[in-house]
């Protein structure tokens, strides 16, 4: 029996080993990780993340072939393939610091690997890595003096993940592709890469099966986030000439997207990206362009990020400008925290800034989103930037007596959030944020009563019909907010 073990038990190596545990029962996989309450909570019926369809997929397999622990060592040398899928979070000190990403976790388990091994192995980079990660892995682990593991040889395979969260599971199933890059130039490379190949060729069709060279299949990672945020950018900056012209966003995308070499797809406005991997992988990349010496590169990538802080700056100074240029001592309710729908996953949300820059002004901030606790929303108030995926931040942070504690309150939902609120900032495309009884609402708000709905879901003429006014991303602004320019 193939013994499979990842070190990582987080947004991707759960759900990714829950499938292969799934679609291979003859394999025994095991997901590692230094986090006790993390492995506690993927034993138990609360899983640690939410993803639609995750729980039952677990449920299946956990106990059969899939099993969760702490115990690193004994795992990892029992494996014959080893999944490194820990954080590779952006530096917060020290050289390329805001940019390059932080080895530290990666390294540690590349250096544990060497120490335990006294069998052959095949180790998976599944974290999202720069360019050639792979070779400084080799050198930790041939460079190993343990005296135990003499003699151990080890093939290194590089296969990052694709999946979005929210739909975790579906795209695991059904993925548009799967990447293996090896050493496709040696025996024991491509032997390697086959070994992999066979895990998921028994449920991926063989054409989506993709098998390059170590460097592309890591960059192509790097590559695809950065194509991806670049298209979020690019209608998030076409959205703000929208507004200063009366075009129409969503027709624009449409029309836009109709044209099959651009194709429909990513392509909604909205407040910003978030989510854990876009500004992190690009600013990834855009280090290591400069690395290279090539600055052109590094400042066309940049671009995608800093239009992507234009816009929840931009939304942000819509908003106090639209409430009469203040919003001291204002309720503003705040819907959804999370950075999309369908996770309560709030790694770099735009609702963090856009909070951050109504606290600034003074705003009192009720937040209401289904999947995220008070806890996750004060903790993400009171972090640094970039400080998130370190998992020394991971503490809880207390925060009585400051600013955030006095400014911010947590509702249970839309309606205890919206109650004597001047404002409603829509920050997450939550399908219940559709369905919501507006009139309700308005009829427990101040007057004049604001949406702002930074993700296009709400019915803009419904809504003014209530007697709302109302400012849709990329939308032509009705008259108020035309006499209320928002000027950075
Ligand atoms: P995560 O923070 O949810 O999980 C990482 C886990 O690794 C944590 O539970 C941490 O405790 C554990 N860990 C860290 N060092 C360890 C060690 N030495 N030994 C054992 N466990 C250790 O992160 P994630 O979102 O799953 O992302 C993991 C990687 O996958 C990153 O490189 C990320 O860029 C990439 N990725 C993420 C996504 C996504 O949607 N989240 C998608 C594709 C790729
Ligand atoms: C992304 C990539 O899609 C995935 O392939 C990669 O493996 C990890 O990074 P994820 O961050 O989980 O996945 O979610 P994604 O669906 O890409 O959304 C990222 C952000 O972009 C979200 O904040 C989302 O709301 C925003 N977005 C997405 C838009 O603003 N407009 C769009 O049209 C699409």
């Amino acid at each position: 029996m193939v013994k499979i073990c990842c070190i990582g038990a987080g947004y991707v190596g759960g759900p990714t080993m829950a499938v292969i545990a799934l679609k291979c029962p003859d394999i025994e996989v095991v997901v590692v990780d230094i986090s006790e309450p993390r492995i506690a909570g993927w034993n138990s019926d609360r899983l640690p993340i939410y993803e639609p369809g995750l729980d039952d997929v677990v449920r299946q397999c956990r106990g059969r072939n899939l099993s969760f622990s702490t115990e690193v060592h004994r795992h990892v040398s029992d494996a014959d393939i080893v999944f490194v899928s820990v954080n590779t979070p952006t530096k917060t000190c020290g050289l390329g610091a805001g940019k390059a990403a932080d080895l530290t976790y990666w390294e540690s388990a590349a250096r544990m690997i060497a120490d335990v091994s006294v069998s052959d192995k095949i180790v998976v980079e599944k974290s999202t890595v720069p360019v050639k990660t792979a070779e400084a892995i080799e050198k930790i682990l041939s460079h190993n003096t343990h005296r135990r593991s003499h003699g151990v040889r080890y093939q290194i395979l590089s296969n990052p993940e694709f999946l979005a969260e929210g739909t975790a599971v579906a795209d695991l199933l059904s993925p548009d592709r799967v990447l293996i890059g090896g050493r496709t130039d040696t025996p024991a490379g491509l032997a390697a890469v086959a070994a992999l190949r066979d895990v998921y060729a028994r449920w991926v069709p063989p054409d989506r099966i993709l098998t390059t060279n170590l460097w592309s299949a890591e960059l192509s990672k790097l590559a695809a986030n950065a194509f991806l945020a670049q298209r979020i950018s690019s209608v998030n900056a076409i959205s703000a000439l929208c507004e200063a012209t009366g075009a129409d966003v969503a027709e624009v995308a449409h029309s836009v997207g109709k044209d099959a070499r651009i194709g429909p797809r990513f392509l909604s406005a909205s407040v910003g990206f978030g989510g854990s991997c876009f500004q992190k992988d690009i600013l990834n990349l855009v280090y290591i362009c400069e690395c290279y010496g090539l600055p052109e590169v590094a400042s066309y990538w940049r671009e995608v990020i800093r239009i992507n802080d234009y816009q929840k700056g931009r939304f942000v100074n819509r908003v106090v400008a639209s409430m009469f240029n203040t919003v001291a001592g204002k309720k503003v309710a705040v819907l959804g925290f999370a950075f999309k729908k369908d996770t309560g996953d709030t790694r770099e949300t735009p609702a963090i800034d856009v909070c951050k820059g109504l606290l600034g002004d003074k705003a009192a901030v009720s937040i209401y989103d289904p999947q995220v606790a008070g806890e996750q929303v004060a903790r993400d108030l009171a972090m640094n930037k970039f400080d998130w995926d370190h998992p020394r931040h991971l503490q809880p942070i207390i925060i009585t007596g400051t600013d955030v504690a006095r400014q911010v309150a947590v509702a249970a939902d839309a309606y205890e959030a919206a109650a004597e609120a001047h404002a409603v900032c829509i920050l997450t495309e939550w399908d219940e944020f559709r369905g919501l009884d507006y009139k309700r609402m308005f009829d427990a708000m101040h007057k004049p009563a604001f949406i702002f709905d930074g993700r296009n879901v709400v019915d803009v003429a419904k809504l003014r019909e209530i007697g709302f006014v109302v400012y849709s991303i990329g939308k032509p602004l009705d008259e108020w907010l035309k006499d209320m320019p928002a000027v950075a």
